[in-house]
């Protein structure tokens, strides 16, 4: 990316953090200096904030590159971290997890009851044969029993795979035989929409072609009617029948906890395996560094699904390996109206929240005044994950949730690092809108150009992470190959995230989405995230979405996709006018080479379902194509509402 347009946004503003909460903050400014000094040494001190049954005898063998191990003979039980030792510090009564389901049913779950729960689904896991190496599927919808399922497997060392219960028979097959899952954990069926959604059938026709299977263990969600087949037991007969004591074993720093199977579009899908000690200790570190949780008053919010590595890492084993008290919902956010989430932060008087810009440039498009309708006072920190946040999305999130005083954490992360790579500091950082800001302490990333150099500040270029750490992957399940091929070797003894970045002047880092969508335009590269944000900067748009569509004269023309805020008139004359007026904008804010060929108004963009934007889907419509493969959309029926009420201009 030489000819990176660098800087093309300048974005100024820049927020501090509220002195009363760096006055109290749990990490210091001293983190950075601790880690830069030793960083192995500040590992080893972050380790010891869990419990272990063994100490470790090296901190990290790196001997063999890139296959890492961390706390080399250290041993531990990661369940007994999340539950056991809480309890046992008289926290037992502590509430865990306040369920809601999408229905407006609810649960309190205290750490005590947690225990209990997992307790007896080890100890049912284990009349049905599964041992430490035996691999678990697990399909469930947002449920107590989700975390219970994956809690249990840790606690006897099974290694859990968890399946997004929106993916399809195919994806779940897949999954399942590659994994070579003993026992699938699934539910008749969840809430979503506001109707029963079948999950069972899903299972019933992956299990037929897995032969793997000896057992499915169903939770009942929603008592719809379900075919049953000789390998199913119900969870209530059989885990809530079990025993409600459970010794936990410790296991090796290094076993396998679980594979997370990364969603990719095109290519066979990666089967990325975290093991034990690193990242348990990354993920907890990272959950009390980066949203400063204090166990005793925080109310935890983090609204991703348990299928995704944010609620593997940010609702099951970050918090609770810290004794905090969170939010689980089980459906989605205008269900039965859009200001659901408010409602849900003010019943449970939620301090922090931790969600994705495409949830927040949705409430942007629904309008100010449904957040305003809510208490929201109890917030005290503000974070975003999932993809590039616009410097709007995150002044109207600090403006409207954050009642324009709490800090924004934009933390960058992928399912393959496990835990929080980049991110503010809330008690130390004065973030700038847009950007992830530096690496944590403990973290080495940096911004190479084509040839590996680092770039110089102002530079853009490829992100690459330059030494290992903790929560790492440690290979793609079963094929350690395509995990030397995809990940270390575009740069040498680097770790390429295939991410493209640019260091500002000061050198803090912005992420610019995927290197493969980037456009070429007249032999610029142009990335779409800067003419996104350029594009949700001006008044009148929510979102918006921009592709490279192939041009005579230009190589790659910029194609943006615009949804309109909701006050915002678009019929006839109006529609052209407000495209003319956004063209000139992006040309304004970035330069005349950034000027969209065309832009078209749509009601919705396709979104895969963990809510990235498919510009694959996008490029077909540029380019006047027939649609490629439309099954990991959320819903399917958007390319069609794109395609029949396009207002285009050229
Ligand atoms: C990709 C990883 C991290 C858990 C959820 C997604 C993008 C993620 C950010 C951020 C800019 C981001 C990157 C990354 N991404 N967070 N704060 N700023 N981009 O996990 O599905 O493995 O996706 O999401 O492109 O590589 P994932």
């Amino acid at each position: 990316m030489s000819e990176t347009l660098a800087n093309l946004l300048q974005e100024t503003r820049e927020f501090p953090p509220p002195a009363a909460l760096a006055a109290e903050a749990n990490v210091t400014a001293e983190a950075y200096a601790e880690a830069a000094a030793d960083r192995l040494a500040f590992w080893d001190k972050q380790a010891r904030r869990l419990d272990w049954a063994r100490d470790w005898d090296q901190v990290l063998d790196w001997s063999n590159p890139p296959f890492a191990k961390w706390f080399v003979g250290g041993q531990l039980n990661v369940a007994y971290n999340c539950l056991d030792r809480h309890v046992k510090a008289g926290l037992g009564d502590r509430v865990a997890i306040h369920w809601e389901g999408e229905p407006g049913d609810t649960r309190t779950i205290t750490y005590a009851d947690l225990l209990r729960m997992t307790s007896q689904a080890a100890n049912a896991l284990t009349d049905l044969g599964v041992t430490a190496g035996d691999r678990v599927a697990i399909y469930l919808p947002m449920i107590p029993e989700a975390a219970v399922a994956m809690l249990a497997c840790a606690r006897i060392g099974a290694t859990h795979s968890v399946v997004f219960g929106g993916f399809s028979v195919d994806a779940l097959t897949n999954r399942i035989q590659d994994a070579s899952a003993k026992v699938v954990i699934t539910a008749d069926g969840g809430y979503r929409r506001g109707k029963p959604s079948a999950l069972k059938p899903t299972v019933d026709d992956a299990v037929a072609q897995c032969p793997t299977v000896e057992h499915v263990l169903v939770v009942r969600r929603t008592g719809g009617e379900v075919t049953w087949t000789d390998k199913d037991l119900w969870w209530h007969d059989t885990v809530e029948t079990a025993a409600e004591q459970h010794e936990a074993q410790p296991f090796d720093a290094e076993h396998p906890l679980f594979i997370l199977y990364t969603s990719g579009t095109t290519a066979r899908p990666k089967g990325i395996l975290h093991t034990t000690g690193g990242y348990l200790t990354q993920v907890s570190y990272t959950t009390h560094a980066v949203f400063d949780l204090k166990p005793e008053t925080d109310v935890f919010w983090c609204t991703a699904d348990i299928g995704w590595v944010t609620g593997h890492s940010y609702i099951v084993y970050g918090p609770l390996s810290n004794a905090a008290t969170q939010i689980m919902y089980e459906g989605t956010p205008d269900t039965p109206h859009k200001g659901r989430f408010w409602e849900i932060v003010d019943r449970y008087r939620a301090t922090i929240l931790y969600t994705a810009p495409t949830l927040i440039r949705t409430m942007m498009k629904w309008g100010d005044d449904i957040p305003a309708g809510y208490d929201l006072s109890s917030l005290r920190l503000l974070g975003s994950v999932g993809e590039p946040i616009n410097p709007e999305a995150w002044i109207w999130y600090r403006q409207h949730v954050g009642r324009g005083e709490l800090p924004v954490v934009d933390t960058w992360w992928q399912t393959e690092t496990g835990g929080m790579m980049i991110s503010p500091l809330p008690g130390v950082t004065a973030a700038k809108p847009g950007s992830a800001m530096s690496p944590l302490p403990g973290i080495s990333a940096d911004v190479v150009d084509d040839q590996g150099v680092p770039v110089p500040n102002g530079g853009g270029g490829y992100l690459v992470l330059s030494e290992p750490w903790p929560s790492m992957l440690r290979t793609i399940w079963g094929d350690d190959q395509r995990f030397i091929d995809t990940y270390w070797s575009r740069f040498p003894g680097r770790y390429f995230a295939g991410d493209g970045a640019k260091k500002d002047a000061d050198g803090h880092v912005w992420l610019l989405g995927r290197v493969d969508d980037v456009m070429l335009v007249s032999g610029h590269n142009i990335s779409t995230t800067e003419v996104e944000s350029a594009l949700v900067s001006h008044p009148s748009v929510a979102e918006a979405a921009v592709v490279g569509a192939t041009d005579p004269t230009t190589g790659q023309a910029i194609v943006a996709f615009t949804i309109p805020r909701g006050h915002v008139d678009t019929a006839g004359e109006a529609g052209e006018a407000l495209i003319a007026e956004l063209r000139n904008h992006v040309a304004k804010s970035l330069g005349p080479i950034a000027k969209p060929r065309q832009i078209m108004l749509v009601p919705e963009l396709p979104k895969t379902r963990s809510g990235k934007i498919m510009r694959r889907l996008l490029r077909d419509v540029a380019e006047n194509r027939s649609l490629g493969d439309v099954t990991t959309l959320q819903d399917s029926s958007v390319m069609e509402l794109i395609s029949s009420g396009l207002t285009s201009g050229k």
